[in-house]
């Protein structure tokens, strides 16, 4: 095999990971589809589709060295969604996580000699520096522009613009 047993399995743990995050985020847009946040919930369908694409990125990789996955099952997502500023602050702690499992995979394939896999992962890490920047650019709007209804309505038309890129 072309991978070491360890890295295919902490590969199959980022794929999980990758697709509940997907999960996630569209249960969130769902959440906010129904409570108002119209742009929120667009944000949000567009983050879940770039999650079951970095899915599908690894899935790709493992069987273009010809390694069969084990798709895996999804957990149900958290259903107790409290406000616009609760759900963002989940993603950003998720996204965290997710830095923090791509880095242990990096040392892995590192500490291996593994260096296909370590090149592989260098999107990754980039995409990660991008994800983290965005979630936390709008934990700051809530500080900045504040959280009563009209600030929320302000966030839910930033969330809206910030759907399609993540350099805003
Ligand atoms: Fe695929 Fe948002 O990490």
């Amino acid at each position: 095999m072309k991978v070491s047993n360890e890295i295919l399995q902490l590969l199959h743990e980022q794929i999980a990971m990758e697709a509940n995050a997907s999960s996630y985020y569209l249960s969130v847009a769902s959440w906010c589809k129904v409570t108002g946040y119209e742009g929120a919930a667009c944000f949000f369908r567009a983050h879940s589709a770039e999650e079951r694409e970095h899915m599908l990125k690894i899935i790709q990789y493992l069987n273009e060295l010809k390694i069969h996955v084990k798709i895996p099952s999804i957990e149900e997502p958290p259903q107790n969604m409290e406000s616009l500023e609760q759900v963002c602050k989940i993603a950003l702690d998720n996204e965290q996580n997710v830095t923090k499992s791509i880095n242990k995979i990096i040392d892995t394939a590192q500490k291996e000699n593994d260096h296909r896999t370590n090149v592989f992962l260098e999107w990754f890490v980039n995409e990660q520096i991008e994800e983290e920047d965005l979630f936390e650019t709008i934990m700051q709007k809530f500080d900045v522009i504040g959280r009563d209804n009209l600030a929320l309505h302000e966030i839910d038309k930033i969330l809206d613009k910030l759907k399609n890129k993540k350099d805003a």
